[in-house]
């Protein structure tokens, strides 16, 4: 069968592979419907770390079952189901406390990256009826497949700021996922959003988003002039950034409730601790923060470097993320930082699929190109990287 891999570092393309085997009771073979290309496959082939040889890439992906092992009890071969991205490893014992790192780090973030994923004519799944989703009766399959991944981690952005009724709520970030996790803040009752982008057709998306129940407001980070407010220490906005001075303007100087990072730079953290409030303000990231490899370089050199273990690393570098020390309030701020990866699994998905549903939401807006057949997963992967589309399906 035909597989889309990385091949190497930065290099992808297709090659033939067997067909998958179902390896235990518990596992599924699926055949992809419709698939999806994520900014985390672009950063998996061109920033992350390395992967085994030729790994077949996606984890977006509505499929139909083609075979279920002996204990597979809520799914039966010919349904079409939603199949989260994040599936976790239900075989480690603190998968409940854990769903994400159980056992070891990433462990949920198995296809595409630690076992083949969906750019291939079957793939297999393990725990079958724990990792996948019933779609509830009549929904449309683009919504169906904006939700295993896009809303799944929008909202997780949202939820783990715990959004409430009346919070004004800052969304670094209008891709996909921004787009998302403002559906998942309005839902939980935000106010007010300040949506920072800058792409026509995403500014678009997130506008439409405004009625009555909610004020939504795209800053385009790029354009938008404002001043610190009179008055404030200079130390406030230590990134000198409109988005922050304009925030903190609209808030009466006290920031905001929340802001979710769902994109951005290396400056948007130190952004985002500029502009949440003191003593109850969230900033909940989602969005990759990808590694500056000399800086990395230098570091591990450092490390490895014995005179440096003897003069107790005074050459250190971190390729790490500022935080203002000022905004931490020299680290008695009262503000959270949260750091997820996406929720997954089954009840999680078929959670998310049913509030979608019930709200008479679409989030099939987001796909902004449509291909058929196997062989644009190519194309549709460079599409992205080259952000010619806010999020494209293919129909396999
Ligand atoms: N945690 C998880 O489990 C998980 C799952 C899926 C994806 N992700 C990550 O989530 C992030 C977002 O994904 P996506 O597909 O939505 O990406 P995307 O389409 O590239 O969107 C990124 C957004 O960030 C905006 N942006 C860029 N620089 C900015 C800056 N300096 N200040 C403010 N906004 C800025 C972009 O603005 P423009 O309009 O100007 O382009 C765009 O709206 C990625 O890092 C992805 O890897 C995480």
């Amino acid at each position: 069968m035909k597989a889309f891999v990385l091949k190497k570092h930065g290099e992808v393309g297709y090659v033939e592979k067997p067909l998958p085997i179902l390896r235990d009771a518990h596992g599924v073979i699926l055949k992809p419907v419709l698939v999806s290309p994520c900014t985390s496959d672009v950063h998996t082939v061109w920033q992350g770390s390395p992967k085994k040889p030729d790994l077949t890439l996606g984890h977006e992906c509505i499929a139909e079952i083609v075979e279920t092992g002996s204990e597979v009890r809520d799914f039966h071969p010919g349904e079409i189901v939603a199949v989260p991205a994040i599936t976790p490893d239900w075989s480690q014992p603190d998968v409940a406390v854990n769903y994400a790192h159980a056992g070891h780090n990433f462990s949920a973030h198995m296809l595409g990256k630690s076992i083949d994923g969906a750019f291939q004519e079957r793939f297999y799944l393990p725990y079958a009826d724990q990792n996948l989703a019933h779609i509830p009766a009549g929904m449309d399959l683009d919504d169906a497949l904006m939700c295993v991944d896009v809303v799944q981690t929008g909202f997780t952005a949202a939820e783990e700021a715990h959004v409430h009724a009346g919070d004004t709520v800052v969304v670094m970030g209008i891709g996909a996922i921004g787009l998302a996790a403002i559906m998942g803040a309005k839902l939980m009752g935000a106010r007010t959003i300040y949506a920072v982008g800058s792409r026509p057709d995403n500014v678009k998306i997130a506008e439409s988003m405004r009625d009555e129940s909610c004020l939504v407001e795209v800053l385009n980070y790029k354009t938008l002039r404002s001043s610190l407010p009179e008055g404030m220490h200079p130390l406030a906005n230590s990134t000198n950034s409109p988005v922050v001075n304009y925030v903190l303007h609209r808030t009466g100087t006290r920031g905001a409730d929340k802001v979710l990072i769902c994109g951005g730079n290396d400056y948007t953290l130190a952004e985002a601790v500029d502009m949440v409030k003191y003593g109850t303000g969230v900033v909940s990231n989602v969005m990759y923060f990808g590694a500056d490899p000399e800086r990395e370089d230098r570091e591990l050199r450092n490390l490895e470097d014995p005179r440096n273990r003897e003069e107790n690393r005074r050459n250190t570098e971190i390729d790490g993320l500022l935080l203002p020390k000022f905004s931490m309030g020299r680290g008695m701020a009262g503000k959270t930082l949260k750091f997820s990866l996406s929720k997954g699994g089954r009840q999680n998905l078929e959670r998310v699929l049913r509030l979608i549903r019930e709200h008479d939401l679409h989030p099939g807006i987001f796909i902004t190109e449509h291909y058929t057949g196997l062989d644009k997963a190519k194309q549709a992967l460079y599409d992205m990287k080259d952000r010619k589309a806010i999020k494209i399906s293919v129909e396999i």
